[in-house]
């Protein structure tokens, strides 16, 4: 852990318009700076730093903090990487406390790993640049290909010479130890315990982390000997685990975010390429098929991908499956093909940007229209096929998590497939509930079999029946920061704070959602100091879970409200119109909601509780609640229906 006194100072020497600064042009306005913000595109400025208070503000996504939570919004780096960015930058001793005293020979281990990589990186790039062999070989290789100097320098792009120790000789000589060299894969240990060159006469790529690191090498021979591996790459090591690095990630993470897309190509020279063409959101997995982390890695930045595949089919049908997981993770998939022969690589070479992007426009396939019309045209006319292929792609649909998206492509299959949609959606369902019985698994059955007098439970899907839980809770809470310091009028009896009113009516509810929970906590400890807490209160709230919490009502306001309604039937055309009806109904909801859950628990200990004495007292408390839930049932009723 860094030390209390390290961060301290890291605070102290911390100018947030500089940090902001280097990623966000500023203007001074005022005692304000302002700038377009980094989190959306806008032309108009909206995001603003006082450098006064020490935060920023980004008023259209509403994101706000100290240069601690900008560099973990925007870089994505947990809090110690922020903290650590920032020592670096204003030249801070980092201190750590000792109880991690092994992990700081750990770290010293890895930076001794990232230094000689970066060494070798600087040396196989001179080599390049500056020997006769270099220029020759190497230079003239990465020419032919059509790189031109700014990504031969911005790649960090390198030549290896052909000898057994060129690399391994300067790199002992300069001082840096056997034990890093060997463990980062750039030296060979020969069994007399002498080292030797790993990528004798190969141009190298070097392979940086995201953050700018150069943590590995790709090393391309330049025989056609086919006895000779085309790449070899480095082992893994304490700083390079391939499944979860991209290479061209560090590159590409500014244009990713700024395009919100992230293409994904299969080798270094295809990114190398569509890069040089000016279209820099660009990464490739190197050779593995996509990792879950690697798809974690790009949702960091964007939650669309677009694949571009070269055009030899053989592969692409082995990766389909693969991509399932892009969508169980929540992002948006597109494919692309190229013609066969080309990869993009060789596309943009010859044709150049504006061909390049017009085919890529032009051809985009969303995943699962693209996995269809492949699984589809395999199948040919045979039934049974087919019936797979409409499972296969079922399956994939299932893993979408977002509901109304998969009921979108539900739709778009039916009519691809020929077959009536809500086939398709009993399909959907019947997974989707095996799944939810998957994951519920020794937690808690399913809804449905609860509640066998409420027979309509079974035509809903299941995702609509779990979201519902959390749904209403989050409805009050959306409600207080909406109108909770509003006065809200009685038919012209009295007056009084939504607030306070909802506060005090909820009592005598216990929130299930920690969350939630935690806002109710929060806004009645206000409310007993007299303070009507407002929708900036929560925004700048410390706990990430409030804000994001707040953020997202705030942000899905209308959305959610019209869901909610549509779910109970109620017509509330105009809520703001009708306040009473919305308040109470969504207070009055959410103890129904409440006391079911009490009836359902009542309901399995009578059924589990032999004694008949215990029986009749669970049995008169059954009845208790029961007339509970009417009287609110009836409540309902006359308040929101009249
Ligand atoms: P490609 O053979 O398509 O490589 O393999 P490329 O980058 O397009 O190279 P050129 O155009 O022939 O020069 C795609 C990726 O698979 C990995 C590399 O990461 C490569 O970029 N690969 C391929 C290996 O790791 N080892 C191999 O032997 C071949
Ligand atoms: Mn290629």
């Amino acid at each position: 852990m860094i030390t209390k006194p390290t961060i301290d100072r890291i605070m102290e020497a911390t100018d947030i318009v500089e940090v902001i600064g280097e990623f966000v042009q500023l203007k001074k306005r005022g005692a304000n700076y302002i700038g377009l913000s980094p989190f959306a595109n806008e032309r108009t400025p909206s995001f603003t730093v006082s450098p006064a208070k020490g935060i920023f503000k980004d008023f259209s996504t509403g994101k706000g903090g100290s240069a601690i939570t900008f560099l973990m919004e925007l870089e994505k780096f947990t809090y110690p990487e922020a903290l650590k960015w920032l020592a670096k930058k204003y030249s801070i001793e980092v201190e750590e406390t000792v109880e991690s005293s092994e992990n700081k020979e750990e770290d010293n281990r890895r930076e001794s790993l990232m230094i000689v990589s970066g060494f070798a990186a600087k040396y196989f790039h001179e080599t390049m640049l500056e020997t006769d062999e270099g220029k020759n070989i190497g230079l003239s290789y990465f020419k032919e290909r059509g790189f031109n100097n700014d990504t031969i320098k911005k790649f960090e792009l390198g030549y290896s010479p052909d000898q057994w120790e060129a690399f391994t000789g300067e790199a002992l000589k300069q001082g840096y130890q056997q034990e890093f060299l060997v463990d980062s894969g750039l030296s060979v240990k020969r069994d007399n315990g002498s080292l030797y060159d790993r990528y004798r006469g190969r141009v190298m790529f070097p392979i940086h982390s995201f953050t700018g690191r150069v943590i590995a090498f790709g090393g391309r021979t330049l025989k056609s000997d086919k006895n000779v591996p085309k790449y070899v790459n480095s082992p893994e090591s304490d700083i390079y685990h391939k499944s979860n690095v991209l290479y061209g990630l560090y590159f590409a993470k500014k244009a990713i975010r700024e395009e919100d897309n992230c293409y994904l190509v299969e080798g270094y020279a295809d990114v190398l390429s569509v890069h040089q063409a000016g279209i820099e959101n660009v990464v490739a997995s190197s050779g593995t098929s996509l990792t879950a982390e690697q798809i974690r890695l790009i949702g960091r930045f964007t939650k669309n991908i677009t694949i571009l595949y070269d055009g030899d089919a053989a592969g692409i049908k082995a990766s389909l499956r693969g991509l399932d997981m892009i969508l169980e993770a929540g992002l948006n998939v597109k494919v692309v093909l190229f013609p066969d022969g080309h990869d993009p690589d060789s596309y943009v070479q010859k044709f150049g940007t504006n061909a390049f992007k017009k085919h890529v426009d032009d051809n985009k396939k969303d995943f699962i229209l693209f996995k269809t019309g492949i699984l589809l045209k395999e199948a040919g006319n045979d039934p049974i096929k087919k019936s797979e292929v409409i499972r296969e792609i079922v399956e994939s649909i299932a893993k979408i998590p977002d509901s109304i998206k998969a009921s979108v492509f539900i739709k778009e299959c039916s009519y691809i497939l020929q077959i009536d949609e809500r086939a398709l959606l009993t399909e959907l369902n019947k997974m989707r509930q095996a799944k939810a019985k998957k994951d519920h698994h020794n937690q808690q059955t399913p809804r449905q079999q609860q509640m066998p007098d409420e027979p309509h439970f079974f035509d809903e899907p299941i995702v609509e029946a779990t979201k519902d839980e959390s749904s209403q809770e989050k409805e009050i809470i959306r409600l207080l920061l909406l109108y909770g310091n509003k006065m809200i009028d009685w038919d012209g009896i009295a007056n009084t704070y939504i607030g306070p009113f909802m506060i005090a009516e909820l009592s005598d509810v216990e929130f299930e959602d920690a969350t939630c929970k935690q806002f109710i906590e929060i806004y009645r400890q206000e409310v007993e100091n007299g303070v009507l807490p407002e929708e900036q209160h929560f925004i700048h709230h410390r706990d990430k879970g409030i804000v994001d919490l707040v953020v997202n009502l705030i942000a899905t306001k209308y959305t959610l409200s019209e869901n909610w309604y549509e779910m109970h039937k109620i017509m509330v055309p105009d809520e703001q119109a009708n306040m009473k009806a919305t308040i109470l109904g969504a207070i009055f909801h959410l103890k129904k909601q409440k006391v079911g859950k009490i009836l359902e628990g009542l309901r399995k200990e009578l059924q589990t509780t032999p004694a008949e004495a215990d029986q009749e007292i669970l049995l008169n408390q059954y009845m208790h609640m029961k007339k509970v839930e009417k009287t609110i049932s009836d409540y309902l009723g006359s308040v929101i229906l009249k």
